[in-house]
């Protein structure tokens, strides 16, 4: 039987790597940030010049791509892009590459490859649509833009970047437009999936949801 998933999707900024990480920590899961692989992809991408459109050199690339994840660091080719890889810049051309069906297709495998025992827990916009379709639990993580924003903002901050609320509200709406427009797996919630506000909740509150949420299914003998 294949080791159990749990699958966090939901726009940008609604927390859902800081709860999945966490989630993965209390079950001693594997845990994937699958927005990684699509930042990694854009990164790349910028730095060797190859532009949003050029679909073929863009699966290409995804699917060479030396990508390793160390003790929460992002690596290319051995060289730490961790930092890097918070940019917004990268952020909106990751939502640009992503659109790409070969992009998409080319992280596929790559992507079910982190599926290990004893679990995994799997952040993203497609994880229980199309990677995960037989996700034990699938959570569709939402919040306002505006607590969003704020939630970016502070993160941004915190690591002495600079940023502004209103730039950074405008670019998380445009993506969530893209993501939710887009043809290929577009972000929306699993027919399956039990959608969770965390607005007006604490991390520790959603945290606490998420897992009461597992036991319940795993109590259930449903996983
Ligand atoms: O989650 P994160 O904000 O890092 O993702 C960056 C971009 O990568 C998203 O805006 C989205 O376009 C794309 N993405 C995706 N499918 C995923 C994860 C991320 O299309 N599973």
């Amino acid at each position: 039987m294949s080791a159990p998933v749990i699958a966090i999707d939901g726009p940008s900024a609604s927390g859902k790597g800081t709860v999945a990480q966490r989630v993965a920590e209390r079950l001693g899961f594997h845990y994937l940030e699958s927005g990684a692989l699509y930042r990694l992809v854009a990164l790349a991408s910028l730095r060797e010049g190859i532009a949003a459109e050029d679909e073929t050199h863009l699966a290409a690339l995804a699917a060479g791509l030396d990508a390793t994840f160390v003790d929460g660091r992002k690596l290319i080719s051995g060289q730490d892009v961790t930092d890097a890889l918070t940019d917004e810049a990268c952020a909106n051309r990751a939502s640009v590459v992503a659109q790409r069906p070969a992009v998409r297709a080319a992280l596929l495998a790559r992507q079910r490859g982190f599926r290990k025992a004893p679990g995994l827990v799997a952040d993203g916009r497609d994880m229980g649509t199309i990677v995960f379709p037989d996700a034990a639990l699938k959570v569709f993580l939402t919040a306002r833009v505006a607590v969003r924003a704020q939630r970016r903002y502070n993160q941004l901050k915190q690591k002495g970047i600079d940023a502004n609320i209103a730039t950074l509200s405008r670019d998380l709406d445009e993506r969530d437009r893209r993501d939710a427009a887009r043809a290929v797996a577009p972000l929306a919630p699993a027919p399956d999936a039990l959608q969770l506000d965390s607005s007006d909740l604490s991390i520790g509150e959603v945290v606490a949801l998420i897992l009461a949420w597992y036991r319940d299914r795993t109590q259930r003998g449903s996983v």
